[in-house]
């Protein structure tokens, strides 16, 4: 064999050389939108920031900025990700009354949720490895949410410090954290977020045991995605909860937990997770001082309900004694009126601000709010409303199946 051909055997692969010239290429600034693991089937070229119509419109831009490992760890349900599709759903089975007469100038968004005023009943849910969509993860997160005027819920397991977060902007903040075993290291977790400024610790105790098969088949994919959460079956454990794919971190606490940690948060408790009546009004008799209605996204258990159709008989239970939050698969102004409808006080977003986040960064999580907030006034006007108090079940009508 001749000297280039042993250099070409020994050196890269035509595979590698390829796969470096499309990354130079895909860096370059004005290729910077094509870095796209596969190709928008649809678009001829990337719109811009001020294209933007829906939060639709924004993923596809954020999954061509990404690898695709990290969009499926944003995009993935649970198992056969029944629940993921239901969530979106949902809204299908619930539609807008009419009702003429008001502008969409005249109407009120403001609300009121344990001490906190935004202009409109949104939250950005907690959300982990926010560094895969922007370089300054969680930070750059929190700075659009503040310019559109959304407080935001911290994640526990934030992508950088807490201390980062905290000097980036200024707008209200919550933290979120999981249970903790440790009582004395859940102590020292919570103590720390309130210390950073979180108004109100946000508790998640979705009993969660996810397997997220598309991570798996991620795998396959040349075997160069990074993949997170998913042991090849090699290594699948034969003892403990992980024996039965439960993720030790979760299934082991009981409502006890709520009061062993209420003397450790000053401020108000949120309980996230929360999809029966009886959760809701044992978080009540627990001390929780607001609840969110969530399955995680669809990133669960599979086959839990949606949200949207469990929330009325949550609202009963509860009876107006604290706050209902409620998330999972809300992408819509229109998503958000039908909630508040049913008795929610505010909705919380996942995904939708991410899209904005790896999109175009900071700006394109404002862009994102905006959008969404006005859709949410114009889809109020619709239904003559002109403040969330007199969004009540008769501006809708459900078909649930
Ligand atoms: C990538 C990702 C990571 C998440 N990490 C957490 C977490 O660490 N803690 C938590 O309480 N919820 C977490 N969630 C769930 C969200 O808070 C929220 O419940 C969910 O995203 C709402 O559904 P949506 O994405 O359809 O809006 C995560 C969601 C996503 C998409």
């Amino acid at each position: 064999m001749g000297t280039i051909e042993d250099r070409w055997r020994h050196s890269i692969t035509r595979r590698d050389a390829l796969r470096s010239l499309a990354g130079m290429l895909a860096g370059a600034p004005l290729m910077r939108t094509q870095v796209d693991p596969r190709p928008l089937k649809d678009h001829r070229r990337a719109p811009g920031l001020d294209e933007m119509l829906t939060a639709f419109d924004f993923e596809p831009i954020c999954f061509a900025n990404m690898p695709l490992a990290r969009y499926d760890y944003m995009a993935h349900g649970s198992d056969s990700e029944f629940t993921l599709r239901r969530n979106r759903e949902a809204f299908e089975w619930v539609e807008l009354v009419e009702r003429a007469g008001v502008s969409a100038d005249a109407v009120n968004t403001a609300t009121d949720v344990l001490g906190l005023r935004p202009a409109y009943p949104i939250f950005i849910a907690p959300s982990t490895n926010q560094r895969d969509l922007h370089p300054d993860g969680d930070a750059a997160m929190y700075q659009g949410a503040t310019a559109a005027g959304i407080p935001m819920i911290v994640v526990g397991a934030s992508s950088v410090p807490i201390s980062k977060i905290a000097a980036s902007a200024n707008g209200p903040r919550w933290s979120q954290v999981y249970p903790i075993q440790d009582l004395m290291a859940a102590r020292e977790q919570i103590e720390s977020f309130q210390a950073a400024g979180a108004r109100a610790i946000v508790v998640t105790i979705d009993q969660q045991s996810s397997r997220y098969e598309r991570d798996l088949h991620d795998r396959n994919l040349g075997g160069i995605v990074r993949v997170r959460g998913s042991a090849p079956p090699s290594s699948v454990p034969t003892a403990g909860p992980a024996k039965y794919r439960v993720n030790p971190g979760r299934l082991w606490y009981s409502w006890k937990y709520l009061d062993d940690i209420r003397p450790f948060i000053k401020g108000p408790m949120v309980v996230k997770g929360v999809t029966t009546a009886d959760a809701a009004r044992t978080c009540v008799e627990h001390g929780a001082d607001g609840i969110i209605v969530s399955n995680h996204g669809g990133r669960g258990m599979d086959y839990l309900p949606s949200t949207l159709e469990v929330l009325p008989e949550i609202v009963d239970a509860v009876n107006r004694r604290i706050p209902v939050l409620v998330d999972s698969g809300f992408r819509r102004g229109s998503d958000l009126v039908k909630a508040i409808a049913l008795g929610a006080n505010a909705v919380c977003l996942g995904r939708a601000p991410r899209w904005g986040l790896g999109a175009f960064g900071p700006a394109g999580v404002q862009r994102l709010l905006e959008i969404i907030q006005a859709e949410f006034r114009e889809a109020m006007a619709t239904t003559g409303r002109t403040t969330l108090a007199a969004l009540d079940r008769t501006a809708i009508r459900t078909n649930f199946p």
